[in-house]
């Protein structure tokens, strides 16, 4: 009986590992090294994602005025800095972008981005969007190095620059090893990560709001149940004390 449970668990602990790597996709993800509980990285990240998402992907789970509750925004600050679309305060961010053009013009349609970071994670998200290259056989120009033939355009190409895969090969197999840089962006690649990593914070928010509160909460569950662990400890030993 022993060695079918050992057995079994070994079998679960190997199948979950192999699923961890199936799901990073092979390629190499570099860290998010996001802040969620930063309101002024989710401010700087909600503008971000108004500005250059909302266009073709919704996040229709998110309504703005809550967005405005839980970053510490005016009402005022989210219908002049993020509400582009006309929608009412306590409206949904729904695309401007209807799906039969997407698909038209895309080849995909953009899917909602609500609950994306966890779908996908917070490291595949910021490496995604910072894994662009240029790539003249596609339609959009670009490819992606963790989503290949990616139908999305590469969005942040003004910001980041122009950047070319760089390639090894060996026994006539070609391998995309980097990218490199063919022509400066606007921004420096500090100021342009710090952007991304903004916008990842505030895609992670979105896809589960209350963790901030859920992570202290459990703070709070534990050190109650360490100090309760005393007293049923004490009570036990009290209780007990007649018996033997
Ligand atoms: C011009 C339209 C357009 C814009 C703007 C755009 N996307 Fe996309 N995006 C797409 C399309 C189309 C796809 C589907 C690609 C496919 O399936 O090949 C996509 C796919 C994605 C995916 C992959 C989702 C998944 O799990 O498969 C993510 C993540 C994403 N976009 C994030 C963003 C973010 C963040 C922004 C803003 C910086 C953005 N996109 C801006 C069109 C767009």
């Amino acid at each position: 009986m022993k060695k079918t449970i050992t057995a079994l668990l070994l079998a679960t602990i190997a199948l979950t590992s192999t699923g961890l790597v199936l799901a990073a996709g092979g390629a190499h993800l570099e860290s998010a090294n996001i802040d969620v509980d930063d309101k002024a990285s989710l401010q700087r990240g909600a503008k971000v994602f108004t500005d250059y998402c909302l266009s073709c992907h919704s996040a229709k789970f998110v309504r703005f005025n809550r967005v405005a509750t839980d970053l510490d925004m005016t009402e005022t600050q989210v219908m002049e800095n993020i509400n582009h679309i006309g929608a009412k305060f306590g409206g949904t961010m729904t695309a401007v972008m209807t799906d039969d053009y997407a698909k038209e013009a895309f080849g995909a349609v953009p899917p909602d981005l609500s609950l994306v970071a966890r779908s996908r994670g917070v490291d595949w998200l910021y490496t995604y969007l910072i894994s662009f290259y240029t790539d003249t056989s596609k339609t959009t120009g670009h490819n992606n190095v963790v989503f290949k033939d990616v139908g999305m355009p590469n969005v942040f190409w003004k910001q980041e620059g122009v950047k070319e895969a760089v390639y090894e090969e060996h026994d006539g197999v070609k391998t995309l090893t980097g990218m490199k840089v063919v022509e400066q962006g606007t921004m420096s690649e500090e100021e342009f990560h710090t952007m991304i990593r903004d916008l990842v914070a505030f895609l992670s928010y979105i896809g589960e709001p209350n963790q901030s509160y859920r992570k202290s909460l459990g703070v709070y569950v534990l050190v109650f149940l360490f100090f309760f662990f005393g007293v049923a400890y004490a009570m036990k030993k009290d209780y007990w004390k007649d018996v033997h």
